[in-house]
Formats: C-alpha cells, structure tokens, sequence
C-alpha cells in the first residue's frame, strides 16, 4: 500500500454495502480513519468487522436532517476534522412515467437529491483545510433511459450539485469532485425489491450497451475514489471522474 490516506479522516456514507463498502475497505488499508453510516445496524457491523483497521460505523439515515450533526460530532471526537467526505448514499428506483406515485418521487428525491445537499451543507463546519468531497453520481445522469426518469434526474441534480459546491467552496479551499460510475455489480437492484429474473434483465442490458462489455466492480471504483480523495487530484475540482467501461461516450 501507498499510504495515500495516512491519517485521514474519512466519512462515507453508504458504506456497509456495495461501492460504499470497497472504498471504505480501500481508504482504511491506505491508511485512513474511516467511518462508515448506513441505515441497517446489522450490515455496518459485519462491515465494520471487515474494514479493519479501527473503523467505526454509525446509523444514520439521510432523510433525518437532524441525523447529520450527532454523525459528525462522533466523528470528531473520535479522529477530529473530516479530511475526506464520500457523499455515496443512494437508492434506485424505476419505472415508466405513468406508474411513478408520489411516494416514490419524494423517497428518491429526498435521499439522492435533498439527503446530499444537507449531507455536505451540515459537515461544512466539521471540515479540515484542504478536505476533498466526492459525490457519487452516475453515468445516467447524462442519458435518456427509459424507466429511468426520477433516478436520473436526481443522478444529474447531484451533477449540478458538485459544480455549484466546487465554485462555492473554492475559497476555502475545498475541492468537490463526482465520481459517475457505469454499471457496477452491487446489491442495489435487489434492494429496490427487483425479482433475479428483473435483475438479470437489467444487468444483461447495461452490459450489452457497454462497449467493454461487462459490469464494473466496487474496486475499480474504490480507485477512483482514493485518487479523487488524495493529492493525485489536487488540480481536479467541480469535475466528474467517469468510469463506465465506455457507456456514455463510446
Ligand atoms: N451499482 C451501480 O450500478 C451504480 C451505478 C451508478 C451509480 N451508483 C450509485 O452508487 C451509490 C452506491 O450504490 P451501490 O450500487 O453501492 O448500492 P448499495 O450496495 O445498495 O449501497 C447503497 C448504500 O446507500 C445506503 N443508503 C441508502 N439509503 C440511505 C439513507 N436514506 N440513509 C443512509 N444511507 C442510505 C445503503 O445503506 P443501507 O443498506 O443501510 O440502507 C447502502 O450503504 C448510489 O448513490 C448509487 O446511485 C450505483
């Protein structure tokens, strides 16, 4: 390992599962402090336990703005200021236009769109000199997809948002960067309550329409994250880092 973390302290929120999780194992064998928020108790347990490395893991559900202020006090009096902050939690949900209830509207909204807004606004107090927040996006965010219409609006809102952030908090010198993954194998679809059959589908689709013709993995882009997070990228802000295996431009 490269050490490219010593001694950061790092939040990732969404980080007992999928993407979430690979950069949090990455960021900790690199040498960060992480800590880690999702909304099941169960699974940031056994994420903490294979994290390693002094790790802890909060509850915390983006919904609740009044979640945001006891997750980074714990923080900092357990490592002190954020040096890292990983705005990753996110659902998906799909469907046609006509079947979209306003319940499934706002539940998007509220935790890939309102739930990032506040995530970064609260931390902005708690943030060390030179901290670097990462946003993850989508590569959707610039497609039409059909199905897709909620999703990908908040995916292209969370866009707009890291441009508006860079631009704001350059001053304080703060970097806000995206990262827009492709498809990437996780668990999200089955936790949108998608049947394997549906899934299948799904994924058998993305892969047909990436040009390296096959599903990205956490780890992939785990790397994306810690060059985003660390000094390789000190000239990179307001930008988006893609890694779609081709999805978007090719
Ligand atoms: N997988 C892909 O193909 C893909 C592609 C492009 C972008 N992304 C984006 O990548 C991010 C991570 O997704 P993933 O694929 O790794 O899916 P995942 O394995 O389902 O992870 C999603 C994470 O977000 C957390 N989360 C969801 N709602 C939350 C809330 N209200 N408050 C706090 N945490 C919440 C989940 O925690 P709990 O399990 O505890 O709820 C989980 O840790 C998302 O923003 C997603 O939109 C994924």
């Amino acid at each position: 390992m490269s050490f490219k973390l010593k001694n950061k302290v790092a939040v990732i929120t969404g980080g007992n599962s999928g993407i979430g999780l690979g950069t949090a194992k990455l960021f900790a064998a690199e040498g960060a402090k992480v800590t880690i928020t999702g909304r099941n108790a169960a699974t940031i347990e056994t994420a903490i336990t294979e994290i390693g490395y002094d790790a802890i893991g909060i509850v915390s559900d983006v919904i609740n703005i009044n979640s945001f202020e006891p997750l980074y006090e714990r923080v900092k009096d357990t490592f002190g200021k954020i040096d890292v902050l990983v705005v990753n939690a996110g659902i998906v949900s799909l469907s046609p236009i006509e079947g979209v209830t306003e319940e499934m509207f706002d539940q998007v909204i509220d935790i890939n769109y309102k739930g990032v807004f506040f995530t970064v606004q609260k931390a902005l107090p708690y943030l060390n000199n030179g901290a670097s927040i990462i946003i993850t996006s989508s590569t959707v965010a610039n497609k039409g997809l059909s199905g897709g219409s909620v999703y990908l609006s908040t995916k292209a809102a969370e866009r707009a948002l890291v441009r508006a952030f860079a631009a704001e908090l350059v001053g304080k010198n703060i970097r806000v960067n995206a990262l827009s993954p492709g498809s990437i194998d996780t668990p999200i679809f089955k936790k949108a309550g998608f049947a394997q059959e549906q899934e299948d589908e799904m994924n058998n689709f993305f892969v047909s329409v990436t040009p390296m013709k096959r599903a990205g993995t956490v780890e992939e882009m785990a790397k994306g994250f810690l060059f985003l997070a660390s000094d390789d990228s000190s000239y990179m802000t307001g930008g988006d880092l893609l890694l779609d295996g081709g999805f978007r431009d090719l």
